[in-house]
């Protein structure tokens, strides 16, 4: 989603907004824009696509800007929309959406003044000349207290000296001191050269200027604590690799075993266990590929510890008036930790008396300040929009907790079952290359479709979405018995199905919508650790998985799917790291 960069400091700072926005390019976005202070006012240049595009303002010499990577929310993607916006003599960035920002410019037209953009944010600036009476700081609180929604904000002055003011509301605002000079940023890697980071916190201000950063609320100047480094501000390497999506898969073994905690045997989680063993419903709340390892975790906990387990995406969850009952733990499941939705679901599951855990990838993150419990899963950074090893991640971290609430409810579970999935993974990372023999197939597919039951249709749903996500292929995911109601009609010569089948008792079952495609000309793919289903006459194509727990099985099965989106993907000429309209974490509603 949108990215922030600010300098202020003794070198020229186009060059470092540059390569701070190029480092925020994983997030997704549709246009860039940076602008420097000189002496004769604000230089801004704007590019609809790449950052890239920007390369010609390097040799600006001033040493006072910022920049910005715009996902369209208000207004096309084209450059009179990207960010900055100047207005008067303020020049602005903005992660967000201004809610009020209708009214607020009605406000200003009926003042005469007139709008450049069709963003939200522009307001902004409209407001900062319209309660300047010199104090910038103080013109700034004055404008947040008349925003209704989220906002990161970086605002620069073209008078007075070199200064970079911010302020923060609901979507992430870093401010950190490098060698040369202080930065703003909404994400670490922005910043990687810093050695002093801090975090703003919702309603905090910060004034960037002379080399120092000071700290301020609506109320007055505060003192703040530095952020603890962890390796996330490592500077994000492809290794080698053709794409970060593609090293993030051979990442899988690690992030599964990085992330498998056994709750009883780690004392660190007594107070989390306590929990467990009075839990009487769940709810998890989570958006997209999180949604799936909710659906997988819902599997895995009903099957074991037999509590029922309610998954409800988070935009829904948060509209639809939800029950809940005492003794109910809610689990928000986000990788970035920041998807709004995700975090408005966790904040209204609270307000209503449940204990809310966080299952998130991100040390620090926004829901991790609003859940009664933080578990990480340990995945490391993930880059490509797609995610991959954050869901293996995820989906281990989900098991353990099913096997931890199955034993706190005094039902046989064994942790040892989860032991042999790093493994397990590398056998089935090992074979992965294989899939691009059906590649040209569904690279020239009208449209894909995903089956499968019980636990492997999580799978099915995950596959799906990764082929759309990556390939913009059309595609769905679909309980196996589904099929029939509907779908089949659309299955026609060479129609490729993926069918996932890894649960013995259901196996002739899911065979059954296998034959259905077959006899109407479609071809199917099956991913199995059933060795003699793959030599059915039915069967196109077969991926073997290794042989594990049947419950836990979407953890492998899932990477022959996101092989298969991968290298869709490359044969059709996208770049699967930054998909056209996507973005890695949605911070917007
Ligand atoms: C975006 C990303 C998806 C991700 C979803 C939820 O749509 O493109 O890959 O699954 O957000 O993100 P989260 O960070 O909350 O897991």
């Amino acid at each position: 989603m949108c990215g922030i960069i600010g300098y202020v400091g003794k070198e020229p700072a186009a060059p470092k907004l540059i390569l701070g926005l190029k480092r925020l390019e994983y997030r997704g976005y549709d246009s860039a824009g940076i602008a420097v202070r000189g002496k004769e006012g604000f230089s801004v240049y704007k590019r609809k696509g790449r950052v890239s595009g920007l390369e010609s303002a390097k040799d600006l010499t001033g040493g006072c800007g910022i920049g910005h990577t715009r996902w369209a929310t208000h207004g096309e993607p084209s450059e009179r929309n990207a960010h900055p916006h100047i207005y008067g003599k303020f020049a602005v960035v903005h992660n967000g959406i201004i809610e009020n920002y209708r009214e607020l410019k009605e406000e200003c037209r009926a003042r005469g003044e007139e709008f450049a953009s069709d963003t939200d944010s522009e307001i902004v600036a409209h407001l900062l000349a319209f309660y300047d009476g010199g104090n910038v700081l103080a013109a700034l609180k004055t404008v947040c207290a008349r925003l209704k929604g989220s906002y990161a904000l970086a605002v620069m002055c073209s008078d007075g000296e070199d200064a970079l003011y911010v302020a923060r509301r609901k979507s992430p605002m870093i401010v950190g001191k490098g060698e040369t000079g202080l930065y703003a940023a909404s994400d670490v890697p922005a910043v990687a050269e810093c050695g002093e980071l801090y975090s703003l916190a919702d309603g905090e201000f910060a004034v960037l200027k002379g080399g120092d950063i000071r700290f301020y609320t609506a109320e007055g100047e505060i003192r703040k604590e530095k952020m603890a480094r962890g390796s996330a501000e490592d500077i994000p390497e492809k290794g080698g690799y053709a794409h970060f999506m593609l090293k993030e898969m051979y990442e899988i073994p690690a992030s599964i075993a990085n992330s498998l905690v056994d709750f009883e045997e780690n004392s660190r989680f007594l107070a989390f266990n306590i929990v467990l063993c009075h839990t009487e419903y769940i709810q998890i709340v989570a958006c997209g590929t999180a949604y799936h390892s909710g659906i997988a975790a819902k599997y895995a906990i009903e099957r074991l510890a037999r509590i029922p387990v309610e998954v409800t995406v988070a935009s829904e969850y948060r509209y639809c008036n939800p029950i809940v009952k005492e003794n109910t733990l809610v689990l928000a499941i986000s990788q970035s930790g920041e998807t709004a939705d995700t975090l408005a679901a966790a904040t209204l599951a609270k307000e209503r008396g449940a204990t809310v855990a966080a299952v998130t990838n991100v040390r620090d993150s926004s829901i991790t300040r609003i859940a009664h419990f933080v578990l990480y899963t340990n995945a490391g950074r993930e880059i490509a929009v797609a995610a991959t090893k954050s869901f293996n991640a995820q989906l281990a971290l989900l098991y353990s907790i099913a096997v931890a609430l199955a034993t706190a409810k005094g039902r046989a579970a064994r942790f040892e079952a989860l032991r042999v999935l790093p493994s397990l993974s590398a056998q089935t990372l090992a074979g992965i290359e294989e899939i691009k023999k059906v590649v040209p197939l569904f690279a020239e597919a009208d449209s894909v479709y995903f089956i499968g039951r019980g636990a492997d249709h999580c799978a099915a749903l995950e596959g799906s979405l990764k082929l759309k996500e990556i390939s913009y292929l059309p595609s769905e995911g679909y309980p196996a018995g589904e099929l029939k109601h509907g779908t089949l009609a659309l299955i026609g010569e060479k129609t490729p199905v993926v069918a996932i089948l890894t649960q013995r008792a259901l196996a002739e079952k899911t065979m059954n919508a296998v034959s259905e495609v077959y006899a109407r000309g479609g071809k199917v793919l099956l991913v199995t650790n059933i060795p003699e289903l793959a030599a059915r006459e039915e069967v196109f194509e077969s991926v073997l998985l290794p042989a594990c727990e049947e419950l836990f099985s979407p953890i492998l099965s899932v990477i022959p799917l996101q092989a298969l989106a991968y290298y869709t993907a490359v044969f059709r000429g996208n770049d699967p790291d930054k998909p056209r309209n996507l973005a890695k974490s949605v911070t917007v509603e």
